[in-house]
């Protein structure tokens, strides 16, 4: 894997994610009550919960797409107030723009940052090459597997230096062999990187498998449940699944994941039937 000059280093001083007392309703409808969360910067942190919980939108209240009061969301003690390259969304839909090549996909944002032609081609060549896909680089979106146009969304991503990386189940679409490759890949990325990763998923071994952390949300309106330290050795060995940690921590999330669904089903078919 080549060297990303830009970044780097074993210890990241950027990416503090403080989330504080968020609450968001969507009409009448209360989404996210009284959400607490910090993530030190480099710190992989995976979300947990039942479908429609609020992962999404937490996490899109992060990446500025949801307003939220100022004081609520901060990266690195500056309050989030919209979007920003500070923080890099990568999405389960790929959403590449069909109509550009890989390349001009991924130099987008730089050009949009003020980066000239040259530099911000030069800059999506390097990510690409990050994750393996240089020699695509004049193909179209619809012409690569949806694990390829995945990596290429994970190069837009990085492209622009986050400090800190959202994920919305970024490999939820994809075939399990390609989820575990993909996996893997992800955490040679951020080993280099070591930007600040929120990663939302519903697989349990995934979240396991890639984070320094889990977090649980409850049923709606989502709050966190548990916050659930990983004490499995970096980098993950082969046999990771199976030692008794692994399997400690895949109990005590499948225990409170399946009471807290058990919950939303109980809710829906109250207000619904
Ligand atoms: N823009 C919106 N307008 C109105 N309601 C919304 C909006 N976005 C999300 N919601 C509602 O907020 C709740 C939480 O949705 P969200 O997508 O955050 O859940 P989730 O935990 O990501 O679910 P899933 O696991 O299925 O992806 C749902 O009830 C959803 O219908
Ligand atoms: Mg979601």
């Amino acid at each position: 894997m080549p060297a990303v000059a830009e970044q780097g280093g074993s210890a990241p001083a950027v990416g503090r994610l403080e989330i504080h007392d968020l609450s968001i309703r969507f009409g009448t409808n209360p989404v996210i009550e009284n959400f607490g969360l910090t993530v030190e910067p480099g710190e992989f942190v995976c979300l947990l919960g039942p479908s429609g919980c609020g992962k999404s939108t937490v996490l899109n209240a992060v990446a500025g797409f949801v307003p939220v009061e100022s004081v609520t969301v901060s990266v690195d003690g500056r309050p989030v107030k919209g979007p920003g390259v500070d923080r890099g969304m990568v999405f389960q839909q790929y959403s590449l723009f069909p109509w550009k090549t890989v390349l001009e996909n991924v130099a987008f944002g730089p050009r949009m940052q003020g980066a000239s032609r040259a530099k911000a081609r030069s800059m999506a060549r390097t990510y690409l090459e990050f994750v393996g896909l240089l020699a695509f680089a004049d193909r179209y979106p619809a012409t690569l597997s949806g694990g390829m146009q995945q990596r290429v969304g994970i190069a837009r991503a990085l492209v622009n230096h986050p400090s800190v990386l959202l994920m919305d189940e970024p490999f939820g679409a994809l075939d399990a062999q390609t989820r575990g490759l993909m996996q893997e890949n992800l955490l040679r990325l951020w080993e280099e990187i070591r930007a600040t990763v929120l990663f939302v998923t519903h697989d349990i071994d995934e979240a396991l498998y890639l984070a320094d952390r889990v977090v649980i949300m409850s049923a709606p309106p989502g709050r966190v449940l548990l916050n659930l330290a990983i004490d499995l050795p970096r980098p993950r060995p082969d046999d990771v699944f199976a030692l008794p940690a692994f399997a400690a921590a895949k109990r005590q999330c499948l225990t409170l994941i399946r009471q807290e669904s058990q919950r939303v089903f109980d809710h829906q078919r109250r207000n619904f039937s």
